[in-house]
């Protein structure tokens, strides 16, 4: 027995060994949006020269045209990519519908709450109780608008405990922002793979096939927009340079596996928000080579150059802007994703936490890592927080007396932390499980704010200075 429990740890050391030279060789190539051109290096020449469709391609692929735009865009929103695969995704069995799970689209499922929401950490299922991948660990949260207009956007909430194996998942109703907030997503697409950590985003793109690998209980939060892609947003007088720069973007190479599956393979789809499987013979990863400017793509949230006031006053949140999926109405957006990295706080005579407002936005926070600093506690990793359009909120009561009389000396804010937010200019829904089947709703949020008392001095314009 002795013996066999050595063998079993070497065995496990070969492949952990393994699993590690493999994620730390990881390749990318880098640039937002980029015209990009990738060939798996056990192919040279998979790609057509000079042409998409030649009447047999090299190596005898299939060529395949993944369209993320109208083909008539103008070129600045032009997107499509060519992928040169062993078999075109059609070779599948009819899909199928499957249990949703709690995957909905049903913006009615309970009354409209007003009221500031906050939510403890969304509770992970324990792989020795339940296997949960990351398909069947998706929860709608909050969300507005509507698919088939393609207009519109959902917050879910990913919790799982074990890999895909032989699923894959795409989303036929928008693009997937995904924001790991415990454990690494190790992400296999049809363009190649990759290796996504807490800090780390990725987004993966309307169609686009990916199955996850996880190794431990994993958690994070998803922004999904219908009918839109994600953008760098525009800087203005910031310049050519600053916030999330285009070659921090990285984006997988290729890479194909020719693994035949006679018990099938599961392909999974989300379709006007329901879910459906199909099998097929082959793993969809079959893709050598391909090339265009519609890819999934990662981004690490350390690399966000951050800008920031260095006299007094805020700038508006909107100077935190990573990525925004644009309405048609100019400045409006569906969803812009924005993070509170670490910086200074420098501001002079100024109230530094953020400010009390109210906002025409909807604005959903969730926290990676620490603690955020309008609130020290309650709102906690893998938790979250719904302020929506118009609903008051800002600095709990201890913020808002500790931040009146700091000393206003130049000052680390964020370290070690990472809070983000979606804002949305729709007026998002909660879903039921959100409300109520999650058992996550935090009770006594608004308990925060009643120790806010007046400071009112009719008697005296200037107030006390600092202590
Ligand atoms: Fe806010």
């Amino acid at each position: 027995m002795h013996v066999h429990i050595e063998i079993l740890t070497f065995l496990d050391c070969q492949i952990l060994l393994l699993m590690v030279l493999c994620l730390c060789h990881m390749q990318y190539l880098s640039g937002f949006g980029n015209e990009c051109a990738s060939e798996d290096p056990r192919c040279p020449g998979a790609l057509p020269e000079g042409q998409n469709n030649p009447q047999v391609c090299p190596y005898n692929l299939y060529a395949e045209q993944l369209s993320g735009s109208a083909f008539t865009c103008p070129r600045s929103t032009n997107k499509r990519s060519w992928l040169y695969r062993i078999l075109p995704s059609v070779s599948h069995k009819p899909f199928e519908s499957i249990d949703q799970g709690h995957v909905t689209h049903n913006w009615d499922e309970v009354d409209p709450d007003p009221n500031q929401l906050r939510w403890k950490p969304f509770e992970i299922p324990k792989a020795s109780q339940r296997k949960v991948d990351f398909v069947s660990g998706l929860h709608t949260l909050c969300g507005a608008g509507d698919i088939r207009s393609n207009n519109g956007l959902a917050v879910h909430i990913f919790l799982c405990n074990t890999s895909m194996g032989n699923r894959c998942f795409y989303n036929s109703d928008g693009d997937f922002l995904i924001v790991p907030q415990q454990g690494k997503l190790l992400i296999y697409t049809e363009f190649g793979k990759m290796l996504v950590q807490p800090n780390e985003i990725c987004v993966i793109q309307r169609g686009m096939r990916f199955s996850v690998d996880v190794f431990e209980e994993t958690r994070g939060y998803i922004l999904e927009v219908y009918g839109v892609h994600f953008e760098l947003p525009d800087l203005g007088p910031i310049g050519a340079n600053g916030l999330a720069n285009p070659r921090d973007f990285l984006i997988p190479v290729a890479w194909y596996e020719d693994r035949q599956m006679p018990s099938g393979y599961t392909v999974i789809n989300k379709y006007q928000g329901k879910l459906f499987a199909a099998k097929q013979g082959i793993s969809p990863f079959n893709v050598v080579a391909w090339h265009g400017n519609y890819t999934p793509y990662k981004y690490n949230l350390e690399n966000f150059m951050v800008i920031n006031s260095v006299a007094f006053d805020h700038a508006d949140p909107s100077i935190f802007t990573v990525l925004t999926a644009k309405s048609v109405r100019p400045g409006v957006a569906i969803a812009d994703f924005v993070i509170f990295p670490p910086r200074w706080g420098v501001a002079d005579k100024t109230f530094r936490p953020p400010y009390y407002h109210r906002n025409c936005m909807s604005e959903f926070m969730g926290l990676i890592k620490g603690h955020y600093e309008a609130k020290e506690g309650g709102f906690l990793p893998g938790g979250g927080s719904l302020h929506s359009p118009m609903t008051p909120h800002g600095p709990d009561a201890d913020c808002f007396e500790k931040a009146s009389r700091a000393k206003l000396a130049p000052e680390r804010v964020a370290d070690g932390t990472m809070a983000f937010m979606f804002e949305s200019s729709l007026s998002m829904a909660v879903t039921k499980w959100g409300l109520k089947t999650s058992n996550c709703l935090d009770e006594n949020y608004y308990k925060c704010w009643e120790p806010l008392k007046s400071h009112f001095t009719p008697d005296s314009r200037n107030p006390a200075g600092p202590d």
